[in-house]
C-alpha cells in the first residue's frame, strides 16, 4: 500500500499547497504515518493522518520534493520508521511503496560494509544501497539503479533524490507508479488521482522501468538502462465532490448516494458501456471456464456472480485472489474476471499475471478508471460508483453486484433492472430508524453471527466483514448449513445471530430455529412483509443480496457511531492493498 508523490518543477512550489495537497489524495492508500523531503536534505515526518501533519508543518518552497503516506509492512508505526529514509549524511533520500523481499540479506551485506541501520523497515536498505554503489564503488547513478534492479527482489515504486541535485529518480516493479506531465512540472505518484487537478497527461510505468527527471525533461529506461519511448496518455477524470456535504462521515454519505450511483450504472449498460458489456458477454461465451478473482468485499460480489452464472449453465467459479494459486490452474480457454474497486489490489494483480502467462484472457470490473487492473484487461466494465472515500466498500459493492445481475440477465436470468434504484431508496428510508435501535442493542456485543445460504451466503460474509472492519466486533459470516457441524457450540443465551432469509427459504428458517432453541437473539432480514425483524423490498434471492447488504452496511455504520470509532479510516486498514 502506501501513497507516494514527488514533484520536480521549473518554479518553486509550496510544500503544503502543492506536494502535501497531492499526497492527501492518496491517503486512502495508508495513513499510519506521513513524511516528505526537500532537495536541500530537509526531512520531516510524523505518525498519523495527513491533515494534522499539514497543519503543523511550516510551509516552505522548493522546486524538488518527495512525500509518502504509509501503511506499515515492516516495522511498527513510529516516526523513525516513517518515510522518507536517508543515508547517514542525509545526502541520499528515498521513499518506497512495496516490499523488498530480500532486504535482510542486503542489509547484512551493507552492515558488513559498515552501514548502520536505524529503522526496522525494508526501505532503509535503499539509501544505503545507493550510498554504497555511488560512494564506495564509485558507480554512476544509472549503473547503481541497474544494479538495484538486479540485486533487489520484491515489489517497489521508489522515489529517490540526491541532496542539492535537480534530479528526481523513479523506479518501478509491480507497485503502481505514474508520471503526470504538467506545464511547468513533472509529478510522480502512485496514481493519477494525485495530480488529476493539475494535468490530464500521464505516462504509466510498466514493471522494471525507471525514469530520470530534471526540471526540463524526463527519460524512461528499462532495467538494463536502454532508453525507451513511452506513450503519453490523456485521461479524463470527472471532478468528484469529495466533501462529506452535510453528513458526519463519508460512509453514510456513500450509502445514501446509492439510488443515484446504482441508477447511473444501470443506465450505462444500454448506453456508454454497452460495447464493453457486449464484449464481456462474448468473452464469457467463448471461454471454457470463467474464474472470478477478488478480495474482501469484491470477492463477496464475485461469489454472487459465480452463483448467478453457474445457474445459467456457465462453468464458473470465484476465488479469493490471495489463495487462488492453491486451487486454480488456468489455460488459454480460461477467462479471468478480476473484480476490484481500486483496480490496484496486489493479490489480484499477481494472480492475473499468473493467468496471463499461460494465455488466459483477462477482463475486469473496476471502479477506478486507468487503474492497473483495468489497463491489464482486454475489456473492463466500470461500476461508475464515483469516488469512494470511506475505506469500507458500500456503494461500490452494490454496483459490483448490479454488474453481476446484468451479466446474468444477458444469459437469460429474469430480472427487472429498472426498479433496483428505487428499491435501494426504499430499503434505506424504511429501515434506517429501526437499524439505529438495533445498533443500540448490538454495539456492546463481543460476537455476532450472520447466517446465509446460496446467494445470501456471500451477504452473510459481507455483513460480518463490515462489523469487523468498522466496529471491531468479532463477527462470522457463515453458511447456515455448516452451523451444526461445530460453530453452533458457541451459541449461548443472548448471542446475536442475523439470519438472511429471502423468500421464506426453508433451510434458513430451520437454521434460525436451531440457534433460537439454544438461546440466540435472532434478527431475521426478510424480503416478505411480516416475515422478519427487518424487511427489505420484495425481490428474488439475487436482488435480495443488494438490499440485505445495505442493511448490513447501515448497521455497521450506526454501531460505529455509537462506539465512536474512526469510521472512514478504521485502524490498521487502507483503501487500496497494493502489497501482498
Ligand atoms: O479495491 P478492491 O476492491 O480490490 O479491494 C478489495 C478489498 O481490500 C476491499 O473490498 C476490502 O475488503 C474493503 N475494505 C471492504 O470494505
Amino acid at each position: 500500500m502506501c501513497g507516494i508523490v514527488g514533484i520536480i518543477s521549473k518554479h518553486n512550489f509550496s510544500i503544503k499547497n502543492s506536494l502535501l495537497k497531492s499526497l492527501k489524495k492518496l491517503e486512502y492508500r495508508g495513513y499510519d504515518s506521513v513524511g516528505f523531503a526537500t532537495k536541500d536534505g530537509t526531512i520531516k515526518k510524523d505518525i498519523g493522518f495527513i491533515d494534522p501533519f499539514i497543519e503543523k508543518t511550516k510551509d516552505t518552497e522548493t522546486n524538488l520534493a518527495i512525500s509518502h503516506t504509509r501503511w506499515s509492512t515492516h516495522g511498527g508505526i513510529t516516526i523513525t520508521n516513517a518515510h522518507p529514509h536517508a543515508n547517514k549524511e542525509k545526502t541520499i533520500i528515498a521513499l518506497h511503496n512495496g516490499i523488498i523481499e530480500n532486504y535482510l540479506e542486503i542489509k547484512q551485506d551493507l552492515e558488513s560494509a559498515g552501514y548502520l541501520f536505524t529503522t526496522q523497515t525494508d526501505t532503509e536498505i535503499i539509501p544505503h544501497f545507493f550510498d554504497y554503489e555511488l560512494n564506495k564503488k564509485k558507480q554512476t547513478m544509472q549503473k547503481a539503479i541497474q544494479e538495484f534492479f538486479k540485486q533487489v527482489h520484491g515489489t517497489f515504486a521508489i522515489l529517490l533524490i540526491l541532496k542539492n541535485q535537480n534530479i528526481l529518480y523513479a523506479l518501478k516493479r509491480d507497485s503502481p507508479l505514474v508520471l503526470g506531465i504538467a506545464q511547468d512540472k513533472f509529478i510522480f505518484a502512485s496514481d493519477i488521482y494525485a495530480f488529476s487537478d493539475v494535468t490530464n497527461k500521464a505516462i504509466f510505468f510498466e514493471d522494471n522501468e525507471y525514469a530520470i527527471a530534471t526540471q526540463e525533461k524526463f527519460t524512461f529506461y528499462d532495467k538494463e538502462g536502454n532508453e525507451i519511448k513511452k506513450n503519453v496518455q490523456e485521461f479524463s477524470w470527472s471532478k468528484e465532490e469529495e466533501s462529506k456535504q452535510h453528513y458526519p462521515h463519508h460512509m453514510i454519505k456513500e450509502i445514501k448516494e446509492q439510488p443515484e450511483t446504482s441508477n447511473r450504472l444501470i443506465q450505462s449498460f444500454a448506453t456508454i458501456q454497452k460495447n464493453r458489456i457486449d464484449k464481456l458477454v462474448q468473452l464469457i461465451r467463448e471461454s471454457k471456464s470463467i474464474v472470478f478473482l477478488g478480495c474482501g468485499t469484491s470477492y463477496h460480489a464475485s461469489l454472487i456472480g459465480a452463483i448467478l452464472l453457474s445457474h445459467q449453465g456457465i462453468n464458473c467459479r470465484s476465488n479469493i485472489a490471495s489463495e487462488a494459486e492453491s486451487f486454480v490452474s488456468y489455460d488459454k480457454e480460461t477467462l479471468c474476471i478480476a473484480i476490484s474497486q481500486s483496480g490496484e489490489t496486489m493479490d489480484v494483480i499477481s494472480e492475473l499475471k499468473r493467468a496471463k502467462a499461460v494465455g488466459a484472457t483477462i477482463a475486469s470490473i473496476v471502479n477506478v478508471p486507468y487503474s492497473t487492473i483495468q489497463r491489464f484487461s482486454e475489456t473492463s466494465i466500470e461500476i461508475l460508483a464515483g469516488q469512494e472515500v470511506c475505506v469500507a466498500a458500500t456503494k461500490t459493492f452494490t454496483n459490483q453486484v448490479i454488474v453481476m445481475l446484468e451479466l446474468a440477465r444477458r444469459f437469460g436470468y429474469k430480472i427487472n433492472m429498472q426498479t433496483i434504484s428505487e428499491k435501494i431508496k426504499q430499503t434505506i428510508t424504511d429501515n434506517e430508524e429501526k437499524i439505529k435501535q438495533l445498533a443500540e442493542e448490538l454495539c456492546r456485543k463481543k460476537d455476532i453471527f450472520v447466517l446465509g445460504k446460496g446467494m445470501s451466503y456471500p451477504m452473510a460474509r459481507e455483513i460480518a466483514l463490515k462489523l469487523k472492519e468498522i466496529d471491531y466486533i468479532h463477527a462470522e459470516g457463515m453458511m447456515a448449513g455448516e452451523l451444526k457441524h461445530g460453530t453452533i457450540a458457541l451459541i449461548e443465551e443472548g448471542t446475536p445471530v442475523i439470519s438472511l432469509v429471502p423468500n421464506d427459504n426453508k433451510d434458513m428458517l430451520s437454521a434460525t430455529q436451531e440457534v433460537k432453541a439454544r438461546g440466540a437473539k435472532t434478527i431475521i432480514i426478510s424480503n416478505l412483509k411480516d416475515k422478519g425483524d427487518i424487511i427489505v423490498p420484495q425481490s428474488d434471492t439475487a436482488e435480495f443480496a443488494i438490499y440485505a447488504g445495505i442493511i448490513g452496511h447501515l448497521l455497521s455504520y450506526y454501531i460505529g457511531v455509537l462506539l465512536n470509532v474512526s469510521i472512514d479510516k478504521p485502524r490498521n486498514l487502507a483503501k487500496s492493498c497494493t502489497v501482498k
